[in-house]
């Protein structure tokens, strides 16, 4: 994240600014395939997926774009074998370690997402440093979803109301949609309105299951380290080509 790559900051002149997305949602798959296509290990995909993704977060912010959410670690990626789990979570602590400053001096607001407490305590060190830190800061809101699962977000938020409501502190008649994304882990930012995957899969995988309920999707056959600028431009004039009516009819 160093700021001598100044040369990104104009916005492409076929994207229109007043329509650019506000929050934009990435699952980065690919990276395992990048590295078996050039006969290296999986871990040097996650290597240059963490470039990939260093880089959006850049072009995201010169763009314009208020918020990026990146899916690092679902709750089934622990079904990898132990040496990549491990390698992920020794990444993720050294990135945080490593990029704090710059992303203090990119004023970077980032916090992580998903059953954090299941994590390596010296990552949580990390983590709640990093959190911490940039918490204040008024840029981009930076999002990794880390041992996140969008059907475990959804029953930790039943049992936080389910508990207020056991307390007294809150009437099922209270229960409505805006109570609910109170207790969402992405409350205060607004639902992504575009989710991006790389490596052709169609799928949603469990991420974000309430937040993408009106996302536009785009899908593309690249790689995650692949993931590139101009791969970004052509999702946004992708985007820029939907006509996003929420359920309603379109509008003349
Ligand atoms: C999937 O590729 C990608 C991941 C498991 C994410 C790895 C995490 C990062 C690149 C960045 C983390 C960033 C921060 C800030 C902590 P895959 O292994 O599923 O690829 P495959 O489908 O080809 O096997």
């Amino acid at each position: 994240m160093t700021s001598k790559h100044h040369s990104y900051q104009d916005l492409p002149s076929d994207v229109i600014q007043d329509r650019l997305p506000r929050h934009v949602a990435v699952i980065m798959d690919g990276n395992g395939r990048w590295a078996k296509q050039r006969g290296m290990p999986r871990i040097m995909g996650h290597r240059r997926g963490v470039d990939a993704l260093k880089d959006l977060l850049r072009c995201c912010r010169d763009w314009g774009v208020e918020a990026l959410t990146a899916y690092a670690f679902s709750t089934e990626n622990w079904g990898r074998p132990t040496e990549e789990v491990d390698f992920l979570m020794m990444l993720f602590e050294r990135i945080l370690r490593r990029e704090l400053r710059e992303m203090m001096e990119e004023n970077v607001q980032i916090r992580f997402i998903g059953n954090l407490e299941a994590l390596p305590s010296s990552l949580q060190v990390e983590i709640d440093r990093a959190v911490e830190t940039t918490k204040h800061n008024t840029g981009i809101q930076f999002s990794v979803a880390t041992n996140y699962g969008g059907r475990q977000e959804l029953v930790q938020v039943c049992r936080a109301i389910a508990a207020e409501v056991q307390a007294g502190k809150a009437n099922l008649e209270d229960i409505d949609e805006a109570m609910f994304e109170r207790h969402l882990y992405t409350n205060g930012i607004c639902d992504p309105d575009l989710l991006i995957r790389t490596s052709g899969e169609m799928r949603i995988s469990n991420f974000l299951l309430w937040q993408l309920a009106y996302s536009e999707i785009y899908v593309t056959e690249t790689l995650w380290p692949d993931f590139d600028r101009a791969e970004f431009h052509r999702a946004l004039c992708g985007y820029q080509a939907r006509d996003r009516r929420f359920g309603k009819v379109k509008a003349v």
